[in-house]
């Protein structure tokens, strides 16, 4: 039972970078909460942040399709960052593995401009959260350990 955290470009500057939008918490802060969290539940959180494309790629490829099948993860939680706006090689590299995804914004991207309102990924993704912060990780790992492992929260 596994699910794979993913947080794109410039996701590591969180809690100092632009805190009226992005909040004061950290990425370790978030990333450390959904793992304990994972964790009570008997699920391994592999948590990836990148600010190289080929590298969200590579640990797509990697842990959705190349490692072997009792290794894989059974769904991914996705904040792509600017990558969302811009990479078709992440939308290609998440249908390739075929599992189900969510895709997670901190901030309400449809608020904020133009250029942020579109996603190449909400359309093949299980489901979309923005502009809740934080706590739109949570939901969506509550989510999975719902929908996907049946665990009554
Ligand atoms: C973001 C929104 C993106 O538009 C932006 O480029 C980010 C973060 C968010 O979490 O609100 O870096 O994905």
């Amino acid at each position: 039972r596994r699910i794979l955290l993913l947080n794109g470009v410039n996701l590591n500057l969180l809690g100092k970078r632009e805190p009226e939008i992005y909040g004061h918490t950290t990425l370790i802060d978030i990333e450390t909460c959904l793992a304990t969290r994972a964790a009570c539940h008997d699920i391994e959180l592999i948590c990836v942040q990148s600010n190289h494309e080929g590298q969200l790629v590579d640990a797509i490829q990697q842990h959705g399709l190349l490692t072997d099948i009792s290794l894989q993860v059974d769904a991914i939680i996705i904040n792509p960052a600017a990558f969302t706006h811009t990479s078709v090689a992440i939308r290609d590299a998440l249908l390739a593995t075929q599992k189900p995804f969510i895709e997670v914004h901190l901030s309400n991207v449809h608020t904020r401009e133009p250029f942020r309102h579109h996603s190449y990924l909400s359309d093949v993704a299980m489901g979309v959260i923005c502009g809740l912060g934080h706590l739109g990780y949570q939901m969506a790992l509550d989510y999975w350990l719902i929908n996907l492992y049946g665990i009554d929260l």
